[in-house]
């Protein structure tokens, strides 16, 4: 799929790395991982010199565009007066107030580096605020790489059991297995199932984390009603309710997920577009929850203020604010989805599309997908096949059908046209 460069380099970097690579999740396999040169605005160029439009955007974080001069200049301006101090500037106190301006729940917060810090983070808040032990979470959302919520995440669904008794399944060796006493699953969009749960162990429950679309899992959207569920029984049970926007967030509107459904959850949780790309995240919640760190809760971490991520908020979050942003990616984005949609239409092939215009995806062969159990009948064979094509053509979406398609300001209605193009094309070819 990718030339003799790219070859090369995974074979100098599997010497040194696991995998020839910093993340599993970059590793698409051998001879099929690709190793990057540079990228700029809505492209990205391989190492050997082949240029894509990126629909990637590193997982989500890359909401106006690669390297996007106002965001990179600010980060350089700042970098030149210091990295880190071990004490707080006046810049992370202003991005705490954007975020607290921007988010509807968030009445105060806290910075961090990364989504699995922030929700490590908010679950131990969470707990010590409840004084209880158990996780509910939903299969196939991902909250991390830390053993509190790593499970049911990426799992072949056969694991899972039935879904009225649903098995935890961890993601990885090396979880203890005795963390399996402190966490519930459940099928996302399952009321019937969550009420059930709520009403047998709601009062043993510290939190209830969820993100608000399984951003993990195709985008597969919550049913109508199914976050204000959440929102109502974790209330009558005492428990927290995190909302996990660190894909939502900053990307589906300017206060994410819960401006989106007009839902306030307890606590949420940031990263990826409230940095266009810089190492930055935030949990915060209300008052009253997140006033208890400090008084016997701990929280902190040597990086949590550093420059680059705190300089590119500050600057992303300005952008967002001052700017239609968000609403010309969905004018943009929309016109992708639809045009896809028409595509699978006119080939009379059935597909489900999921999410929303600036992060979406589509279940080939399905017509509606609400969990993961769903989504794993669709045709991901035939996924992966476009998939494969459309990179060889110069369009890159994810490898993996479970991440979505991110859409970025600086996709031009050009970019949409040339991916439309593509796929018109290669439909056609795969259905023959
Ligand atoms: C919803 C959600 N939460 C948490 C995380 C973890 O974030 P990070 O990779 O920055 O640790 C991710 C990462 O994809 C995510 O999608």
């Amino acid at each position: 799929m990718f030339g003799s460069k790219t070859q090369s380099i995974q074979e100098r970097a599997q010497n040194v790395m696991p995998l020839g690579v910093n993340s599993n999740f970059r590793y698409w396999g051998e001879g099929i991982t690709p190793y990057v040169e540079k990228a700029k605005g809505s492209y990205l160029w391989d190492v050997d010199g082949k240029k894509y439009i990126d629909y990637r955007l590193a997982f989500g974080p890359v909401i106006l565009g690669h390297s996007y001069p106002e965001v990179d200049s600010k980060v350089i301006e700042e970098i030149q007066r210091g990295v880190l101090f071990a004490m707080t500037g006046e810049l992370e106190v202003a991005v705490a107030e954007m975020i607290t301006e921007m988010a509807p729940a968030v009445e105060m917060v806290r910075l961090a580096c990364s989504g699995t810090e922030a929700t490590m983070h908010a679950i131990r808040v969470a707990r010590a605020y409840t004084g209880r032990d158990i996780i509910l979470k939903f299969e196939g959302n991902y909250h991390g790489m830390h053993d509190h919520a790593l499970w049911s995440t990426y799992s072949p669904v056969e694991a899972y059991g039935n879904r009225r008794s649903p098995i935890p399944v961890p993601a990885s060796s090396g979880i203890p297995k005795s963390m399996r006493e402190f966490i519930i699953t459940l099928p996302f969009n399952d009321f019937e199932g969550f009420e059930r749960v709520m009403r047998s162990y709601g009062e043993q429950i510290a939190t209830v984390i969820t993100e608000p679309c399984q951003g993990n899992c195709a985008a597969i959207n919550p049913r109508d009603g199914f976050l204000q569920l959440i929102r109502k029984k974790t209330e009558e049970y005492g428990c927290v309710f995190i909302l996990d926007e660190v894909k939502t967030g900053f990307r589906i509107a300017n206060g994410g997920a819960q401006e989106y459904y007009g839902i306030k959850p307890d606590m949420a949780t940031y990263a990826k577009a409230l940095g266009n790309g810089y190492p930055v995240a935030a949990f915060g919640g209300k008052k009253e929850i997140m006033s208890i760190i400090g008084h016997g809760v701990a929280q902190g971490g040597t990086y949590t203020n550093n420059k680059p991520g705190v300089a590119g908020a500050y600057a992303t979050l300005s952008l967002l604010k001052s700017k239609p942003i968000l609403k010309t990616i969905e004018k943009r984005g929309q016109r992708l989805m639809d045009g896809l949609k028409d595509i699978f239409d006119e080939n009379d092939i059935p597909v489900a599309m999921t999410g929303y215009p600036a992060m979406f995806s589509f279940s080939i062969g399905k017509t509606s997908v609400t969990n993961q159990r769903e989504w794993q009948e669709s045709d991901r064979e035939m996924y992966l096949h476009l998939v494969e094509k459309a990179i060889a053509k110069g369009v890159m979406p994810d490898h993996d059908a479970r991440e979505p398609w991110f859409l970025c300001y600086e996709h031009s209605d050009a970019d949409i046209d040339e991916t439309l193009n593509v796929y018109a094309e290669i439909v056609k070819e795969v259905k023959k």
